[in-house]
C-alpha cells in the first residue's frame, strides 16, 4: 500500500440546537457548556491538537459566534492579565489559541442532519482526507482517541471509524457497526447501520464520534436522501461508500472512557471525573463528594 495522504484538517459540526440542556443553551452554544474549566469544545479541539491536527474547521449555525469569539484573541484580557502579571492564566489562555490561519469557520444554515453539517465543510477540506470529532463525545483515556485512529490509519489507509461497546438495550440511539473480530483494536467493517430498531442491531459497537474520512464522502453526501429521524445521515454516505469497490472501511476500538456531553447525566459525570483528576481540585472534590452521598 503506498503512504496514505496525511490528515491535517479535522472537523467540528457544532450547529446543534442543544434542546436538551434548554434553558441553559438558550443563548450560549451548548459547546461552550464547560466540563471543569474548559468549554467542551476546547476539550475536543485539543485532542485533534494532540493528534496532530494543523487546521481546525468549525461548521457553525446562527447563534453559534461565541465559538468563533473563544478561538480568537481577546486582546483587552490578555492586556489585563499581562498588566496583573497572571502569567500562567495568559499563557494558558493564548497556548490554546490556534494560530492565524489555522481555523476556519462555515456555518449549516438549516437542521438538517449530521451529513448535511459535514457536507457544509466540503470546500474548506477541499481533496484530501480529514478527521470528524463530534464534539458532545469527550473521549477521556490515556491516549487521544483520535490520535490512535491516525496510527491506525498510517497501517489501513482508507476509512476509519472510532468504536466502542454499548448496552444491547442502547444500541437503537447510536449508528452501530459489525465488524470481522470485535475483540480486535482495529478490524474491517462488514456492517453500518444508524440508529437500528431495537433487537436489529448487527453488534453492540456503537460509533463514537471520531471519523477519518476520504473526500469521496463529499459527493455522495451531495446526493444523500433524508434517513433515520428524516436526517441527511453521515452513516448513510458511509455505507454507499463502503459499496465502492476498492474502499476500505476499518474500526478502530477506543478503550477510554467517553463521556456524552449532549446528555445530562454525561455531562454531569465528565465534570465530576475531569474534576477528579485535577491536582487543584481533585482531593476537595473527592471529600466533598463522599461527604455529600
Ligand atoms: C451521531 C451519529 C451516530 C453516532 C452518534 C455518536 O448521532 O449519527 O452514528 O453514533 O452521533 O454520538 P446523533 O448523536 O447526532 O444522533
Amino acid at each position: 500500500m503506498t503512504k496514505p495522504k496525511r490528515i491535517r484538517k479535522a472537523v467540528f459540526p457544532v450547529a446543534g440546537l442543544g434542546t436538551r440542556f434548554l434553558p441553559a443553551t438558550k443563548a450560549v452554544p451548548k459547546e461552550m457548556l464547560t466540563v471543569v474549566d474548559k468549554p467542551v469544545i476546547q476539550h475536543v479541539v485539543n485532542e485533534a491538537k494532540a493528534a496532530g491536527i494543523e487546521h481546525f474547521v468549525f461548521v457553525t449555525g446562527r447563534g453559534k459566534a461565541v465559538i468563533e469569539d473563544h478561538f480568537d484573541h481577546q486582546f483587552e484580557l490578555e492586556a489585563t492579565l499581562s498588566a496583573k502579571k497572571k502569567t500562567r492564566e495568559l499563557e494558558e489562555l493564548l497556548a490554546e489559541l490556534p494560530a492565524a490561519g489555522e481555523a476556519s469557520f462555515t456555518r449549516q444554515q438549516a437542521p438538517l442532519g449530521l451529513g448535511h453539517a459535514v457536507w457544509c465543510a466540503r470546500d474548506i477540506v477541499g481533496d484530501e482526507p480529514f478527521a470528524l470529532l463530534l464534539p458532545d463525545m469527550l473521549h477521556h483515556g490515556t491516549t487521544p482517541c483520535l490520535k490512535d485512529m491516525i496510527e491506525a490509519y498510517e497501517q489501513t489507509g482508507g476509512n476509519l471509524i472510532a468504536v466502542a461497546p454499548v448496552p444491547e438495550d442502547q444500541t437503537y440511539q447510536y449508528g452501530i457497526v459489525g465488524v470481522v473480530d470485535a475483540k480486535a483494536k482495529t478490524s474491517r467493517i462488514t456492517s453500518m447501520v444508524e440508529k437500528p430498531p431495537k433487537g436489529t442491531a448487527p453488534s453492540n459497537l456503537h460509533i463514537t464520534g471520531r471519523y477519518i474520512l476520504q473526500p469521496e464522502i463529499f459527493t455522495l453526501l451531495s446526493r444523500q436522501k433524508p434517513g433515520a429521524g428524516g436526517e441527511i445521515q453521515l452513516t448513510d454516505a458511509m455505507i454507499t461508500l463502503s459499496e465502492t469497490p476498492g474502499t476500505s472501511f476499518h474500526a478502530v476500538r477506543f478503550d477510554g472512557t467517553i463521556y456524552d456531553c449532549g446528555s445530562k447525566i454525561g455531562f454531569l459525570l465528565a465534570n465530576i471525573a475531569y474534576g477528579l483528576e485535577r491536582d487543584d481540585l481533585g482531593p476537595q472534590l473527592r471529600a466533598a463528594l463522599k461527604d455529600l452521598i
